[in-house]
């Protein structure tokens, strides 16, 4: 161990999607830099990330966004006890930069390299802030990927309650943005456009899944959405786009907050927490809060520049499996499909 004994410093890498990002963390909670470089500006000229210039604009920033993380901590690289890094899931091409720079600094410091789950990431964004917080406890992960309702465990222990059948939430929310003129990344937009709206101007449906409750579909609501501009379309009726914004996220909200609190009052939860770039969405973050503050249950957030994707939220899950002994050969891959709780 190159810090003091009692202290794990983590430099950690993400480069699962459209951002390039390191952080170096100490003990899991404490960020000491985190660094993101963000391609989206780049992928909105094509309406969405695109995968191939995702990997190239990744290899031509990551060691440049590496350097700033340990500058910016005040670190070398031989102080570092881990190099961690997201294996997946996420686009194969860009995965594979962050893996192989994880590799190579892991070979040249000769310190332990550590594959972390971008979800498990995504999760323990909330210990950074809410330095109480340990499992147990339920969280709803809501990302441009993934919709998840999770009941951590412990640490690294997860079980699925709800997922998604079709679209994420943050997908639902990029396509609905586009059709109606908003553009990418439709989340942030829809949200800001939203507060201008009349949230019960349009009735969308509340899709149910059968033989889960837990479990969400939002294909359906995307479509409820497009036919209703369709058929504006024909009568010639003029949209209102805040409107159409603020019906639309509240059927999402909705949605996600009825889910949760089944999962809350099943389970007999006293915490819960959200995960994910949409829970960054200031309209489903006021909801929950009010849902669980009704419950008497404690409602963790992180925020917003951690709820999106970012290299500190890798480093904190990554303390947790430093603890529990994990410890990757050179062989780690990036694995795109990697399920939440698959160990590789
Ligand atoms: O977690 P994230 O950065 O990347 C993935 O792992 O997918 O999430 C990105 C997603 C995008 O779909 C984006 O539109 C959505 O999060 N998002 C939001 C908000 N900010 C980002 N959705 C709703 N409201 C927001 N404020
Ligand atoms: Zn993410």
């Amino acid at each position: 161990m190159n810090s003091r004994d009692d202290e794990v410093t983590i430099l950690a890498i993400e480069s699962s999607c459209d951002e390039t990002a390191a952080a170096v963390v100490k003990n899991g909670r404490e960020v000491c830099s985190n660094v993101i470089s963000s391609q989206i500006a780049l992928h909105t000229l094509y309406g969405g990330v695109v995968p191939e210039i995702a990997s190239r604009k990744h290899i031509e920033k990551i060691n440049q966004v590496v350097k700033e993380a340990l500058v910016q901590a005040d670190c070398t690289l031989s102080q570092m006890d881990a190099v961690a890094v997201t294996c997946g899931p996420g686009l194969v091409g860009a995965l594979l930069v962050g893996v192989s720079m994880a590799k190579a600094l892991s070979f040249a410091a000769d310190i332990p390299l550590i594959g972390v789950h971008h979800i498990e990431g995504h999760i323990s964004a909330n210990y950074i802030e809410n330095k109480d917080l340990e499992p147990p406890f339920l969280c709803l992960v809501v990302s441009g990927g993934h919709t998840h309702l999770v009941r951590v465990c412990d640490y690294g222990e997860y079980e699925i309650l709800g997922r998604t059948r079709d679209d994420a939430a943050g997908e639902a929310f990029d396509k609905v943005a586009r059709a109606i003129g908003l553009g990418y990344p439709g989340g942030p937009k829809i949200d800001k456009v939203s507060r201008e709206g009349n949230p019960d101007a349009i009735h969308f449906p509340r899709a149910k899944v059968d033989e889960a409750d837990l479990d969400f579909s939002f294909s359906g609501l995307k479509s409820a959405v497009l036919n209703y501009l369709n058929d504006c379309h024909m009568k010639e009726i003029p949209i209102c786009q805040a409107d159409v914004a603020a019906s639309f996220q509240k059927a999402v909200i909705d949605v996600l907050v009825e889910h949760s609190m089944t999962a809350v009052q099943r389970y007999g939860a006293k915490r819960f927490a959200i995960a994910g770039g949409v829970a960054s969405n200031t309209g489903l973050r006021a909801a929950l809060a009010a849902a669980c503050e009704e419950r008497g249950v404690r409602f963790y957030h992180p925020s917003p520049i951690l709820c999106t994707d970012n290299a500190a939220m890798i480093g904190a899950a990554a303390y947790y499996e430093y603890r529990r002994g994990v410890r990757h050969g050179y062989d780690l891959n990036a694995i795109p499909n990697l399920r939440l709780g698959e160990r590789v």
